[in-house]
């Protein structure tokens, strides 16, 4: 329950506002394209199974490790070491996933506001003002400043206001609000020419490919980058639990919200892709994979949009709302995390912290507009494929090698008494200390 320090103040507080930090761009935007890129069903089965049996045990170990040591990363972490070299490599840790979800805010405000500017493009239409339109949807540096200022403004806004009266209380109202969106989209397109054969590609699997290396490392990475894990923000959302609450029912819970709107994100965009088809776009590169990523988002779907006529319209404003608020409940945890550490540790006060902290990292933004070629892929890579693989493989090894296995049984025993005797405990402690450091470090060595 809130304390001096804050906290949800109910376990329907603590999914939304989980299932906000994992619900974003990653599912609606990430996970269809990669299943389109990498064939399909196939990847989707092999998602669901890795989600399960990979991510869900190192989220597990983020949010213990937070309610554990009641604290933001770094002194959670530390809590639980036992030695002066431990506690030095408990800060590595903490604050590494800190300076993780900075820079992922950094470039995840950017695209954010690309999303705010696609959602304002049809608004420009219906008013008639067309230059207004075309200058929204073009590439340049005052409208990226422009509409990423406006985005991160926002994350702070919420951030500034605190754990219940922030967080808790948007992502109460922002969850419920994107899911109705996605279902109305899917509704809509599911009734359209092409889309069932978009349905037949994305369900129907080619169980040959199912074990091809790069699909299964893709589905991998996917999955983490889609539990936020690696990034300090699951322990320091795991600190503002109640101690009366079941972490391994929660855990799955969320784990169960982000799985399925990702699978639902895909019901939408690959049958989205064939109707486009069927209008005449082209959905195939030339070397006759499906077009995917910034192609896919801002080009095949505008222009399907476009061919819907009137109605087209509202279906654009829809979609791109739709990544908008998912984006917006995944960027105030990247924010929380860094805020987090500068108020316990540093003594700030928390908005202070929000506005310094938040205007610190738009700074960065900017200079990562500012030289778009060389640095937007670059912290990209740097923040997902390095960091968070990094410092989720370290807190898998916190938890399994240097948490003491009586003192973290008795942390998962509060709020599931009889956690002992069932399942969970007899495979997950293995697991975090062999099974997911292995498979992370295996994701890790790939993408090197
Ligand atoms: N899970 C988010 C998504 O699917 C992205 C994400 C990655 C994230 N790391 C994070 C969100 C850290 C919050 C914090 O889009």
């Amino acid at each position: 329950m809130a304390g001096s320090r804050g906290g949800f103040s109910s376990r329907l507080g603590f999914i939304m506002a989980a299932a906000g930090s994992a619900v974003g761009l990653g599912n609606i935007w990430g996970f269809p394209t990669q299943t389109a890129s990498n064939g399909g069903a196939a990847f989707v089965l092999m998602y669901l199974v890795l989600a399960f049996c990979l991510a869900y045990p190192a989220f597990m170990a983020e949010i213990l490790i937070g309610r554990y040591g009641q604290a933001n990363a770094v002194t959670a972490l530390q809590k639980m070491s036992k030695n002066i070299f431990q506690k030095r490599f408990a800060f590595v840790v903490g604050f590494g996933g800190v300076i993780c979800a900075g820079l992922i805010l950094s470039f995840y405000g950017i695209v954010a506001g690309w999303m705010i500017a696609h959602t304002a493009e049809p608004v420009a239409k219906l008013i008639g003002s067309d230059d207004a339109a075309n200058w929204l949807v073009a590439f340049s540096f005052e409208r990226n400043l422009i509409f990423t200022a406006l985005f991160v403004s926002l994350t702070i806004f919420i951030i500034s206001r605190g754990v219940e009266e922030g967080i808790e209380k948007w992502s109460k109202r922002l969850m419920p609000l994107m899911l109705t969106l996605l279902l109305i989209l899917i509704g809509y397109v599911l009734t359209l020419d092409g889309a069932s054969e978009g349905l037949e590609a994305y369900l129907n699997p080619d169980f040959s490919r199912i074990f091809e290396p790069d699909l299964v490392l893709s589905a991998l990475g996917q999955a983490f980058f889609s539990l936020s894990l690696g990034t300090s923000v699951m322990i320091i959302y795991g600190s503002y639990i109640s101690k009366s609450e079941n972490m391994v029912s929660l855990g799955a819970q969320v784990t169960l919200i982000d799985v399925s709107i990702a699978f639902l994100a895909g019901l939408l965009i690959i049958p989205a892709m064939y109707v486009a088809q069927a209008q005449g776009v082209e959905i195939f590169a030339a070397d006759g994979s499906l077009l995917s990523e910034d192609t896919l988002v801002f080009t095949v779907l505008p222009s399907l949009f476009e061919s819907m006529g009137g109605v087209g319209l509202f279906v654009a404003i829809g979609f791109f709302a739709l990544m908008t608020i998912a984006a917006l409940t995944s960027s105030i945890s990247m924010l929380e995390g860094p805020v987090s550490y500068a108020v316990e540790r540093h003594n700030m006060e928390r908005k202070k912290a929000s506005i310094f902290i938040g205007i610190g990292i738009f700074l960065f933004s900017v200079i990562i507009m500012s030289n778009f070629e060389s640095l937007f892929g670059l912290v990209i890579t740097l923040s997902t494929k390095y960091g968070q693989p990094i410092v989720a493989m370290l807190c898998c090894v916190f938890v399994g090698w240097i948490w003491q296995r009586n003192s973290l049984l008795e942390e998962i025993k509060s709020g599931n008494e009889s956690v002992e005797d069932g399942f969970f405990w007899k495979i997950w402690p293995v697991y975090t200390k062999v099974v997911c450091p292995t498979a992370i470090a295996m994701v890790f060595l790939h993408s090197l």
